[in-house]
């Protein structure tokens, strides 16, 4: 098989990558919209898609040059048909349809959790990359939940969110603390000179059964203690304070939600993390607790890789192509496309 060219375009971030047939990254880019959402506090769809258009064809052309490849080289094209918004998902596969037409090349339509869920298995990461079965805990800013990993295609979701995910309930602590969008990088930065056990913020579902997550109780507590403060700008202490307990409520949940659902499945022997929020440190270490005390490996990929990008793409079309899974052009992309 030739390398796979894959393109991310399903929430805000432009990306597009090429592996060669065994996984190796030949070249990558990813472009962020931060920019372009930022004055409105976050993603707004229509931005994006007219985003991913403008930049799209010349960030396809420029790695296909850093990789040395033409189209007709490429094994298969793969690109995110969902779940995300509509606009840029259409953007994407139209995109990754166009070449598969005009070069004769296989296309891949690739769900975008699954492409998170795949990532732990490309090699270099883990010796091998990660055997099924395994865990996986996807905590992003659209997704959270914990999802047993057997195959290529095979998922059995354990639980999932009842509100807000995790890396939207950063965002939305982080704005009434007066940071900017996206807020988790900000409110980790925050956190690191607060006192964590300043607030008994709650825990939702501690200690529950299953593997459910909830976090609007939590940032309701947050709000309410903000509200104590005058109008204005929180002192900086005791923003980082708030920040800092925050922080370590939500890592104490993660972790407890991930504990139980480890209990769940007892034949795995690895925690893989994905997505924005398995960038935040003390989230992972919190998980690595965990994992440790189930017997488990905790698997985090580089930040690079856990955030939205083509390298997970391009991998996931790689594992479908090996097993001769490929879409017809006529794949129509899907905001909705639940493991
Ligand atoms: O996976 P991702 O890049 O995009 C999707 O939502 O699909 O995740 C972005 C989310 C945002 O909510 C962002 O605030 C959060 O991940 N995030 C973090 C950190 N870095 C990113 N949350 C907590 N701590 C961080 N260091
Ligand atoms: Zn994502």
């Amino acid at each position: 098989m030739g390398p796979v060219l894959g393109i991310e375009s399903s929430c805000d971030e432009t990306a597009s990558a090429v592996l060669d047939a065994e996984g190796h990254v030949l070249a990558e880019s990813v472009l962020s919209q931060e920019r372009e959402h930022a004055p409105y506090g976050g993603v707004v769809p229509e931005i994006a898609a007219r985003a991913h258009l403008a930049v799209l064809p010349d960030q396809v052309r420029r790695v296909m040059a850093q990789a040395g490849l033409t189209f007709a080289e490429l094994g298969g094209v793969a690109a995110s048909g969902g779940p995300g918004l509509i606009g840029g998902l259409i953007v994407g596969s139209q995109f990754a349809k166009g070449i598969a037409i005009a070069h004769g090349v296989p296309y891949v339509a690739v769900n975008h959790l699954e492409a998170h869920a795949l990532t732990a298995r490309l090699p270099g990461l883990v010796q091998e990359g990660v055997e099924f079965p395994y865990l996986l805990l996807l905590v992003s800013g659209g997704h959270c939940q914990c999802v047993a990993v057997r195959g290529v295609g095979q998922h059995e979701r354990l639980g999932s969110t009842m509100d807000d995910a995790a890396g939207e309930a950063f965002d939305k602590v982080a704005k009434l603390l007066g940071l900017g969008w996206p807020g988790g990088p900000a409110l980790e930065k925050l956190a690191a000179g607060g006192d964590a056990s300043r607030h008994g913020f709650p825990r939702p579902l501690l200690g529950r059964a299953g593997c459910d997550f909830s976090f609007s109780g939590l940032k309701t507590a947050v709000a309410h203690e903000v509200a104590r403060h005058e109008a204005g700008a929180l002192p900086k202490q005791v923003a980082a304070d708030i920040a800092a307990s925050f922080q370590r409520a939500v890592a104490e949940v993660l972790a407890d939600r991930a504990s139980h659902a480890m209990a769940m499945m007892p034949e795995a022997r690895v925690l893989v993390v994905a997505g924005g929020v398995a960038a935040n440190g003390t989230i992972r270490s919190a998980l690595t607790a965990a994992a440790a005390a189930r017997g488990f490996q905790l698997v985090a990929p580089p930040v690079r890789l856990c955030t939205d990008n083509a390298v997970m793409v391009a991998w996931a079309g790689i594992e479908r192509l090996r097993l001769g899974l490929v879409n017809s052009l006529d794949f129509a992309p899907r905001p909705r496309w639940p493991l």
